[in-house]
């Protein structure tokens, strides 16, 4: 397949759903693409349709579903006209079946057609049971459409609906999503910029199954790892406890505790060129964390010492040269002048300021409402979903960049 030049136009995604018990999810696939500002048409295979209607799909999508090589209601060779429509064709679910058709070129039907006629990139979220997935047969098809270039969106892992356990659960639709949006080539500004950013919060352990946290979603880092990698840049997303999905194309090392965080962060920020610290590190942990559970009334202690842990912004900002380094400072009180106080004390070149006091605004929540901080003057957002939020703290450091 050809690589996709950077587009000038909204992107075209054609969404292909075949017959597994998870096509529902595909209405969910649309409804995000659109969200992220893609215009989406669908076509569907018969087994497609035997899972879910094709007028789901068609009200969604204000378009008719393509489902018919023969009398078609907007062209007459609907097959081709689609592929040259759609910058990009995904597949969502793919079954066994759908994946050794295309492994194989042939084209029975309309979906399988047009994929055929594909002009620009195809990505197939696969999904079936554990066994057909297994199926030497299947993985021989998945390699033949890897090396030709194909996106494979590999299944999860989990309960599946049959009731095996193991690989074939669709992957989540997030991911697929995402993943649809990356190959969209919207934006190459961060291209092969390396990005190092920590996000959610640190577990620091009392006993093996205690721990000190705080209610750190992650999702302004996640947010922003997806979008920076849709810029083109090579992401590193340090994280710590969540419960998110991977973001596609995203290298995730996951810790647990602040001084893992830094360990890794540190080795990363040694050929990185931005860190982004969304990270809500706990400011101390344990200093002498128990190897057993503690018991109440026999050794769980009345007071637990602590310790600071190491800054890891501060720590990569006195080494960062002309690199950028943005912190972010969530607070109750005096948002300006905490944050003002940690752009200084911390050596940042940005700090993103958040008054998580707000009901727009709190830890767990899609949108935000934030400051960003310069040294030199204060830009204030209004509030906004964390994915545009992200697009606002890129832009800055592409700025930032440019100005160095
Ligand atoms: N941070 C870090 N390492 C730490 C503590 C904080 O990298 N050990 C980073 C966070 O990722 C964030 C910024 O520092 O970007 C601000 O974090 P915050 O915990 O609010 O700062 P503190 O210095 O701990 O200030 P305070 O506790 O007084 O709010």
């Amino acid at each position: 397949m050809s690589k996709m030049p950077k587009l000038t136009h909204t992107p075209h995604v054609l969404v292909g759903v075949t017959g597994c018990i998870a096509a529902y999810k595909a209405a969910e696939v649309v409804r995000l693409l659109q969200k992220a500002d893609c215009k989406v048409r669908v076509m569907m295979s018969a087994g497609g349709e035997k899972f879910i209607a094709p007028a789901t799909f068609s009200g969604l999508t204000r378009y008719p579903v393509l489902d018919d090589l023969f009398g078609f209601p907007t062209t007459e060779i609907p097959h081709i006209d689609s592929a040259e429509w759609a910058d990009l064709q995904l597949i969502v679910p793919c079954t066994a079946n759908v994946v050794a058709k295309i492994a194989n070129g042939l084209a029975d039907d309309a979906l399988t057609s047009t994929v055929l006629a594909a002009t620009g990139p195809v990505a197939i979220a696969p999904a079936m049971n554990v066994y057909m997935w297994e199926n030497p047969a299947t993985q021989h098809n998945m390699k033949a459409l890897q090396s030709r270039g194909f996106t494979i969106i590999n299944p999860a892992s989990g309960r599946l609906a049959c009731g095996d356990v193991g690989a074939g659960k669709l992957a989540d639709v997030q991911t697929i999503a995402d993943a649809a949006l990356q190959l969209l080539h919207t934006s190459d500004e961060l291209n092969g910029v390396k990005i190092l950013i920590t996000a959610g919060p640190t577990h620091e352990a009392i006993d093996p199954v205690r721990y000190i946290a705080n209610a750190s979603s992650g999702k302004m880092g996640y947010a922003l790892a997806q979008e920076a990698e849709r810029r083109g840049a090579q992401v590193t997303l340090i994280s710590g406890p969540v419960s998110l999905p991977a973001p596609y194309g995203v290298t995730v090392i996951s810790v647990t505790s602040a001084q893992e965080m830094y360990e890794a962060a540190m080795k990363e920020w040694k050929d990185a060129d931005v860190a982004l610290c969304t990270a809500a590190v706990a400011d101390f942990s344990p200093k002498h964390p128990a190897d057993h559970k503690l018991k109440k009334g026999i050794d769980a202690p009345d007071t637990i010492e602590l310790t600071e842990n190491k800054d890891i912004l501060a720590s990569l900002a006195a080494t960062k040269d002309d690199r950028i380094v943005v912190g972010f400072a969530a607070e109750t009180t005096d948002l300006l002048e905490h944050a003002e106080e940690k752009l200084n004390r911390k050596h940042a070149s940005l700090i993103v300021a958040n008054d998580v006091s707000r009901g727009d605004s709190t830890f767990g929540s899609d949108t935000d409402r934030v400051s960003l901080i310069y040294p030199s003057h204060i830009e204030q957002l209004d509030t906004l979903p964390k994915t545009e939020v992200a697009c606002h703290i890129l832009d800055a450091v592409e700025n930032l960049r440019a100005q160095n």
